[in-house]
């Protein structure tokens, strides 16, 4: 552990525009402070008790023009930093296409990481350098939250939804992630490390690192939990699910959506959400379930499929 950090390192292409904002607000504060202090101190010597100073009502400049100007110089401060703010916030909502996605499991007190390839971790994650990085992130229990200091980055984690974040890392090196979000007894000690290696040695690590039983598990989740009843070929009740990873689907309401990992985990915990064109309604939701583990395997199984027939 090093010691107390008072401004930690910038290792994201987002950290600069976070920290640019906060530094604006600690020096238009520090000066505000200061006039403030100011006018407290020459104040209390100008209006001192027996002072000779003129306390009559104020020149009509002071009471208008000034009270009016910095009235109206506050609120556009304000407004100004207010859009600067949110079009900051805004641009990191919607991550690039082509992200590299990694999946984020939070329980009581640990964070699970599961990488494209089915490599797993717990408490490190490895991300490449230079590659933006979309975390889809959930939770098992309780409300936690992702927090990575030196990527200048932090997100809710829910149970029973999919949040996400992401970031594109720009330093090699170890960086520490913690939970933001009190989450129980283990809170403080919910924390991990994030590990930044070159695109090269994330390609080894994350093919070296392959579990080769998730998609076994979302095959046997795929039986156990009567998916095949009506997803299989030749039952007209539900869409086929070969190849529909990575395709567009056409929905009942006119729209299109890309079939991802989102779309495929939200059409089994909410599968009302998007309607298939076509088909109705019937499908139930396995919110509460189907297990946060068994849906990672379930969407890694149904992503195969795609491999398979394609
Ligand atoms: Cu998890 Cu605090």
């Amino acid at each position: 552990m090093s010691g107390l950090i008072a401004f930690p390192t910038e290792a994201s292409a987002q950290a600069p525009s976070v920290d640019r904002l906060y530094l604006t607000l600690v020096v238009v504060s520090a000066l505000i402070v200061l006039l403030v202090a100011s006018l407290i101190l020459i104040f209390s010597v100008r209006y001192r008790k027996g002072s000779k100073a003129n306390r009559g009502p104020l020149p009509a400049f002071f009471s208008r023009e000034i009270e009016v100007g910095w009235t109206l110089a506050t609120l556009l401060a304000f407004l100004g930093i207010f859009t600067w703010a949110s079009a900051a916030r805004l641009v990191r909502l919607v991550p690039p296409k082509g992200a590299l996605i990694i999946r984020v499991v939070a329980k009581q007190w640990m964070w699970k990481f599961e990488h494209p390839t089915g490599a797993r971790e717990i408490d490190t994650l490895h991300v490449p350098l230079g590659v933006p990085v979309e975390l889809a992130m959930t939770s098992q229990d309780v409300i936690h939250s992702f927090y990575v200091p030196a990527f200048r980055t932090k997100q809710d984690v829910l149970p029973d939804r999919i949040t996400t974040e992401w970031f594109t890392p720009t330093r090699l090196g170890d960086f520490a992630i913690r939970c933001a979000e009190y989450c129980g007894t283990d809170h403080a000690l919910m924390s991990g490390t994030v590990i930044v290696v070159s695109p090269s040695q994330y390609a080894h690590w994350a093919n070296a690192h392959v579990d080769r039983n998730l998609m076994a598990r979302g095959a046997s989740a795929y039986n156990h939990l009567g998916c095949a009843g009506c997803h299989n070929a030749n039952d007209n009740r539900a869409p086929r699910l070969a190849g529909l990873y990575g395709s567009r689907v056409a929905l009942s309401n006119g729209h299109t959506v890309l079939a991802d990992e989102t779309y495929l985990e939200r059409s089994i915990l909410d599968p009302r959400a998007d309607i298939v064109r076509g088909y109705f309604p019937l499908m139930p939701s396995y919110r509460g379930v189907a297990t946060s583990e068994e849906l990672s395997a379930l969407v890694s199984y149904l992503k195969s499929l795609k491999e398979v027939q394609s």
